[in-house]
């Protein structure tokens, strides 16, 4: 116990005192301030105000400031060493709430589009360190589409051998939502998708739409009922999707049977060589009335 509060205490050990001192001079990277992390969320729906953290720790040296940029700018430095500790700086799609900022933490007020960015923490130490250190971050503010995700050009009723072409669109949002088509549970294969480009509304809101198109076959109604589902998201911070199921029809009606030549190929081939057997089956009978008819006369 004595040992140690011996070697512990450094004005009673000038042999650890001296070692310490030697340490700190000849290696620069002992240092006492360090700055662990910050916490900027990756991603912020417009609208809801943003904390962002610095988490460092001074380790015994004095705090001299810690500022926030955004890209190069400054919007907010805490001296504490100062008769007026804080500072705020305009910058745009920043606003900064001074009641829930402090040495630790700065609270934007809600966010906009503009308020996207690299956000960098800075922490320095008085003298007689001096000692430096930053970190920063990306925040992208996403504005969410203006609804769920619409299905349209689907029917109610597909027979085997029809095409389904339906388009699905998720309206004005900033990114772009990214898209996906399910068919029964099952995301679409890349050949089934129509790719469209996003387009841009004036204001920077994006709409984007994506195709399926394909010949359904009885597979696609494994309980009598074909479901189309479309998922719209974005990052983390968006999901929604929308659904539609349509009957599917196995057995024969007048245009079942018309779709099924299609799909199956060689059914319509038949029907085609009955059809061309129609004049000379007339022109037989036309040959066989003419000859019966002469036949009668004649007697
Ligand atoms: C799907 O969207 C594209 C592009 O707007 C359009 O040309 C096409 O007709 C649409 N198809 C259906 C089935 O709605
Ligand atoms: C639409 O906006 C996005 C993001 O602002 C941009 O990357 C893209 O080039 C724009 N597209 C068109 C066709 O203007």
């Amino acid at each position: 116990m004595r040992l140690f509060f011996y070697l512990t205490s450094p004005e009673r050990s000038p042999l650890l005192l001296l070692l310490l001192s030697a340490l700190l001079g000849c290696s620069g990277d002992v240092e006492a301030l360090k700055l662990e992390s910050i916490t900027v969320p990756a991603h912020q729906v417009t609208g809801k105000p943003v904390e962002l953290d610095c988490n460092y720790d001074l380790e015994g040296d004095p705090l001299y400031s810690v500022t926030w940029y955004r890209g190069q700018d400054e919007f907010y430095r805490y001296t504490p060493g100062d008769r007026n500790p804080v500072d705020i700086f305009e910058l745009p799609g920043v606003a900064v709430d001074t009641s829930l900022s402090d040495q630790k933490k700065v609270t934007l007020r809600p966010v906009s589009l503009l308020s996207s960015g690299k956000y960098r923490c800075e922490v320095s130490a008085d003298a007689p360190s001096f000692h430096t250190e930053s970190r920063s971050a990306e925040m992208l503010v996403v504005d969410l589409p203006d609804r769920v995700p619409t299905i349209t050009g689907g029917r109610s009723r597909y027979h085997v051998g029809d095409e389904v072409h339906v388009n699905c669109t998720s309206l004005r949002s900033r990114p772009a939502a990214s898209l996906m088509w399910y068919i029964n549970d099952n995301q679409a294969a890349t050949e089934n998708l129509v790719e469209y480009t996003p387009m841009n509304d004036s204001d920077g809101l994006e709409t984007s739409r994506l195709g399926l198109r394909f010949v359904v076959g009885p597979r696609h109604f494994p309980s009598g009922e074909l479901r189309l589902r479309c998922t719209a998201t974005i990052a983390a911070v968006y999901w929604q999707s929308s659904e539609e199921s349509a009957e599917g029809q196995l057995q024969q009606t007048g245009s079942v049977l018309e779709s099924k030549g299609i799909y199956a190929g060689g059914s319509s081939s038949s029907r085609h060589s009955w059809a061309s057997c129609l004049p000379v089956f007339l022109a037989l009978t036309l040959l066989l009335l003419t000859n019966l008819c002469s036949q009668a006369s004649l007697h």
